[in-house]
């Protein structure tokens, strides 16, 4: 494992495939509202991404774009705060994404699980590519350009931040080492003053010999809360600890998205490819028409029959959209036929149209204003190719590439 200096940074993104759903909002965006305010946020639309399956038809591309950005600032996603930007507009996506080509073996893409899964389930596509073989590469040159601590994905993708991971610990491994690296290290130490330097010391064999984490994390605390030292002093103190190096690229962790599991409206998981999805931004007419007809437990042919919530999708919104009370009245009334099942959907149905409706009612001023979103993502743009630049200008100078 190797240092992050920029510890407060979270990076993730998201393919445009056209107007997110409340499965979407409740199994990501929602996260990423909640994260904008306690880190350093950086957030993409995928574009580049959505060409690796989608590369025979671009022509939804710019309103698919469109339509997530709006979602995402109906959703409460705040540009004051966190950083959105569009991949394409930064093209330090690309050039780290070849430069990472160069070392990744061929073998580490073959086996990420996505790879043969995906060739499965779109079988009438061409998937046999050379963009789509290198869709988890360029993911991993997405999250390493920007140094982040934290990756906030699904499950899903978690395998795509694991080879992410081992694609920043080979760049490190062969060119993250700076020469003479362990005197300067040493010479940093003592810069650190008497008293510190001693516990520096301790604790860093203490983490070394006996892998003590608390020691890791005290010694962390340590230099990071020393001023008087310089910033290259600072990372070298930092990488000694873990006997690592300088790390140029330093390894994220996922930040795993604890999410409800949204169903659909025929019980499956709420899904594009499904069709059983509700809109974040759906007509409330067209809300209440899809619940008032969604699946039950089947067992309730009559208003007379007892149900069974564990077998019914409502129940299961209940749990997520409904108060401790209401679903006791549900639960106990569908066991009991004591209510029917549209009484039963009522209170699910007035919630999430009310969040509908408040999605709609933000979601207005950027459709009537497309160029407000325009400026929102040059000025994202901006402010990501400025981080982006400073990892490449490292990254070029370890390779001993050009440096502007
Ligand atoms: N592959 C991700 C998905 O399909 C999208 C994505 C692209 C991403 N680059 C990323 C997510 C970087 C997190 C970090 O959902
Ligand atoms: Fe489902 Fe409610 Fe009908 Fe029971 S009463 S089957 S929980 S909709």
């Amino acid at each position: 494992m190797s240092v992050n200096p920029q510890s407060r940074r979270v990076l993730s993104g998201m393919r445009p495939t056209g107007a997110l759903h409340l499965g979407n909002y409740y199994g990501a965006l929602r996260n990423w509202v909640e994260l904008q305010y306690q880190y350093e946020c950086y957030f993409f639309v995928a574009d580049w991404h959505a060409l690796t399956t989608g590369y025979d038809d671009t022509s939804k591309l710019p309103q698919h774009i469109h339509e997530v950005l709006v979602d995402w600032l109906a959703a409460g996603l705040n540009p004051g705060v966190a950083t959105l930007f569009v991949q394409s507009h930064v093209p330090e996506h690309a050039e780290l994404h070849l430069l990472l080509s160069m070392i990744t073996p061929l073998a580490w893409l073959e086996r990420v699980p996505t790879y043969k899964d995906q060739q499965q389930q779109l079988k009438d596509k061409d998937l046999a590519t050379y963009g789509f073989l290198g869709y988890p590469l360029l993911q991993s040159a997405d999250i390493l350009l920007y140094r982040p601590a934290y990756v906030p994905v699904g499950e899903d993708q978690v395998a795509h931040v694991e080879v992410t991971r081992e694609i920043a610990r080979r760049f490190n491994h062969l060119y993250g080492r700076e020469p003479g690296f362990e005197e300067k290290a040493e010479r940093a130490v003592k810069s650190l003053g008497g008293r510190n330097s001693q516990l520096y010391r301790q604790l860093r064999r203490r983490f070394q010999e006996t892998g003590d984490t608390d020691a890791l994390e005290r010694a962390r605390a340590l230099v990071q809360s020393n001023n008087r030292i310089t910033v290259a002093d600072r990372e070298r103190l930092l990488g000694y600890l873990e006997g690592t190096g300088v790390s140029i690229l330093p390894e994220p962790q996922v930040l795993l998205t604890a999410t409800p599991r949204m169903p659909g409206l025929d019980g499956r998981k709420m899904s594009k490819s499904y069709g059983n999805t509700i809109g974040l931004r759906e007509d409330p007419d067209s809300v209440v028409q899809k619940l008032r007809t969604m699946q039950t437990d089947p067992a309730r042919v009559r208003r007379t029959d007892p149900g069974d919530p564990e077998k019914c999708p409502v129940w299961e919104l209940h749990k997520i959209f409904s108060d401790e009370s209401t679903q006791q009245w549900a639960s106990q009334g569908c066991r009991t036929a004591g209510i029917g099942c549209l009484e039963c959907k009522k209170p699910v149905i007035d919630r999430i149209v009310d969040e509908v409706s408040g999605m709609r009612r933000r979601a207005q001023e950027f459709e009537e204003n497309p160029e407000l979103v325009r400026n929102i993502v040059a000025e994202g743009a901006e402010k990501a190719r400025e981080a982006a630049r400073e990892t490449l200008d490292d990254v070029r100078r370890a390779m001993n590439l050009r440096t502007d």
